[in-house]
């Protein structure tokens, strides 16, 4: 749960995009398609790539204008000339994970509120750095986990409710992309580069966070990949509730969709759903007997899919000041949940979410370079001190 300045006034948010790559141009046509904000500045290390960035997004918007003001974005490869420049009121960090710690830390202490492209931060001690510097500047800092934003989704975690107490949860994610770069040369490209979202959904729906894991990782035969492309992992939740995770990304035919195939068992009922069609969900009867399978009715406000979804969150916790799901004082256990996972793998045994905190909030310490962000991580006591929610 986070304090954070707001953003006065009904005209929309003016802001910067850092990252014009791939996933960047996907921000630049969503923000586009947003009415809420306002794209004014555009910022990359290599700046011709952001000119370029600038040039095509004025093109697709008509007369080289950006949307509405009459004015170009800037372009530029320093963040702090083009925010003061552009005169911006929020930063979306969509840079390689290895920059976001420095991006985001940046953006924060120029006075503004971040939505960064998730992981928040590749490791839990550099984002328990972040959830100190958010604390020290009071500016919003929101990670965009984008695949908790389908409509089926709000309605599945709607139909969850009825279910009663909930025992199981099971995902199964199995699909064969041919990537090429950097995620085939990873230790872990499944764990690391994929399965944060489906540990992240699990929180999502439960609303509740995993005490330990136990995870196995392995290389099909066939892999592509020359880190571990298969995974096993079992969660523990504070709640008592089980969740199992099952993936490969060497998994050709039948494949799963992107959010994987959900089974969410309760003492009432169960509720599956593919990843991309209508959940469904079947209640037992009082005697026990199998009842009719429903349509569970949609949550009251619409979702937009995606980085779309994410982008309205953040926008609506700056004017209203309700702490996003994205709050980085709560997406840190999303990560957790992959390093706790990682570490299982490697030494065969269960691995506590709270030992993984723990460790992270001693080499945040150590490592911190900032005197006020280390003497904020020292007042929390312990990284449960922090009031992670
Ligand atoms: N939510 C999703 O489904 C999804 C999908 C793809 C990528 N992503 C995330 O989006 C982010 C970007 O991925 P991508 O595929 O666009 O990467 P990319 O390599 O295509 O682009 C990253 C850009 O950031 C720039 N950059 C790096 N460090 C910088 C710095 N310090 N300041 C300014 N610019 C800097 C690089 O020059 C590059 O142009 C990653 O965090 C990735 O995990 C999310």
């Amino acid at each position: 749960m986070s304090t954070f300045a707001l953003v006065p006034g009904n005209e929309p948010v003016r802001v910067v995009l850092v990252g014009a790559g791939a996933m960047g141009r996907n921000w630049m046509r969503v923000i586009a398609s947003t009415p809420a904000v306002r794209l004014v500045g555009v910022v990359d290390l290599d700046l011709p790539l952001a000119r370029r960035a600038v040039e095509e997004y004025g093109a697709e918007q008509g007369d080289g204008q950006a949307r509405g003001s009459g004015v170009a974005p800037l372009a530029g490869d320093s963040l702090a000339a083009v925010v003061a420049e552009s005169q911006a009121q929020a930063v979306i960090d969509v840079t390689v994970p290895p920059a976001h710690h420095a991006v985001n830390t940046q953006a924060l202490y120029l006075g503004l509120p971040v939505l960064c492209e998730k992981p928040i931060a590749p490791t839990v001690a550099q984002t328990l750095s972040l959830i100190a510097a958010q604390e020290v500047t009071g500016q919003l800092l929101m990670t965009s986990q984008s695949r908790r934003y389908y409509p089926q989704l709000a309605r599945l975690k709607h139909a969850v409710a009825s279910l009663g107490q909930i025992g199981f949860v099971t995902t199964e994610f199995f699909k064969a992309p041919h990537f090429g770069g950097f995620r085939d040369e990873m230790e872990h490209p499944l764990l690391v580069d994929m399965a944060i979202h489906g540990f992240d959904v699990a929180r999502y729906l439960l609303d509740d966070d995993p005490v330990s894991v136990d995870c196995r990782t392995f290389n099909p035969a066939w892999s592509w990949y020359r880190g571990d492309a298969a995974a096993t992992a079992v969660f523990e939740f504070a709640g008592g509730t089980r969740f199992g995770y099952s993936g490969s990304w060497c998994s050709p035919g039948l494949e799963t969709s992107w959010n994987g195939s959900w089974r969410i068992s309760g003492a009432r009922g169960t509720a599956i759903w593919d990843g991309e069609g209508e959940p469904e969900v079947e209640l037992a009867e009082q005697t026990g007997a199998v009842g009719a399978t429903t349509h569970p009715d949609g949550p009251a406000v619409p979702v937009r899919p995606e980085i779309a979804g994410a982008l309205d969150e953040f926008v609506d916790a700056l004017r209203t000041g309700t702490t996003p799901s994205g709050d980085v004082h709560s997406n840190v256990h999303s990560l957790a949940m992959v390093e706790a996972a990682v570490l299982s793998a490697s030494s065969g045994g269960t691995v506590r979410l709270a030992d993984v905190l723990d460790e992270a909030y001693a080499a945040a310490l150590q490592n911190e370079l900032r005197d006020d962000v280390r003497e904020r991580l020292r007042s929390w006591g312990s990284a449960s001190g922090a009031g992670l929610a």
